[in-house]
């Protein structure tokens, strides 16, 4: 087992990609903290856990708020005495047109998806410094490399993201702390499920990536194993797109028989 003993936080744990990913780094020999709003969904994920013969708990947490955070850490090292890797999972997304998208759309987005990170690495650097070493994944998306329509303020969060990432490697520089970002394309989540299963565009969708399908959960979790393993501590600062090839190539329709 890759993570044996390794403690990880997980954002966002109690569904989709964050709840996969407790789900994947749990059967590798991690204990697994749960950091969500909801966590009403995080007890299943730890039930699924626990029947796996892995330790886990959940902690209410707004990744948002530096308190709750703090509190987060707190209750973390109360549990499980050491922090060795944070997966900044947790993200909400708001599709609308541009008139529509006010201020606190925009805060909403920048609060949750880059701030959120942001108060998340800077409370577990110091745990992870008095291990000696720590893994450090945040979540970027295929909108942190392209513009995409009704996303200003998702868009301009996940873009950052990237940055975030490479300033707190550098910064980092010495410690033995890895920073990388995991930029998922489309992943049939609750997040997109009203995408998903729509009848016209739905399938269409899927078949526009190289690989020809929507992304799984699951298709996430080989990533962020590696990321969270001694067999990454050679990438630093870098980001690993999941995304089916969708940002690699694209084709015109008539350009191929
Ligand atoms: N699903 C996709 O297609 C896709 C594509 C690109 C990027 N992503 C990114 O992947 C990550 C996970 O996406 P998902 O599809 O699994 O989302 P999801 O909506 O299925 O799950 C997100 C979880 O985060 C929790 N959460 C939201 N705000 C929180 C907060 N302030 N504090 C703590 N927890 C909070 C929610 O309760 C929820 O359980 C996100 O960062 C998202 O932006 C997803």
């Amino acid at each position: 087992m890759k993570l044996q003993s390794r403690v990880a936080i997980v954002t966002g744990g109690g569904k989709g990609i964050g709840r996969e990913i407790c789900l994947g780094l749990s059967k590798q020999g991690a204990k697994i903290v749960i950091a969500e709003l909801d966590i009403e969904n995080s007890n299943k994920v730890i039930e699924e856990i626990k029947d796996s013969g892995s330790e886990a708990i959940a902690i209410k947490t707004d990744i948002s708020n530096e308190n709750s955070v703090k509190n987060l850490i707190f209750e973390t090292i109360k549990k499980f005495n050491k922090i060795d890797i944070l997966i900044n999972n947790a993200g909400i997304r708001h599709v609308k047109k541009l008139d529509d998208h006010n201020l606190n759309d925009w805060n909403d987005m920048l609060s949750v998806n880059l701030t959120g990170p942001y108060i998340c690495c800077k409370a577990v650097i110091p745990e992870m410094k008095k291990v000696g070493k720590g893994k450090i994944i945040n979540f970027g998306s295929i909108a942190s490399f392209m513009g995409r329509p009704d996303r200003v303020g998702y868009v301009a969060a996940k873009s950052g993201v990237l940055g975030l990432t490479r300033a707190l490697a550098i910064d980092l520089k010495g410690t033995n702390i890895n920073v990388n970002t995991i930029c998922p394309g489309l992943i049939s989540t609750p997040f997109n499920k009203k995408y998903a299963e729509d009848p016209t565009h739905g399938e269409k969708w899927g078949k526009e990536t190289i690989v020809g399908r929507w992304g799984l959960p699951s298709d996430i979790v080989g990533a962020a194993i590696f990321l969270s393993s001694d067999d990454s501590d050679f990438i630093n600062g870098s980001e690993i797109k999941i995304d089916g090839g969708w940002l690699a190539a694209k084709t015109r329709e008539g350009e191929v028989e």
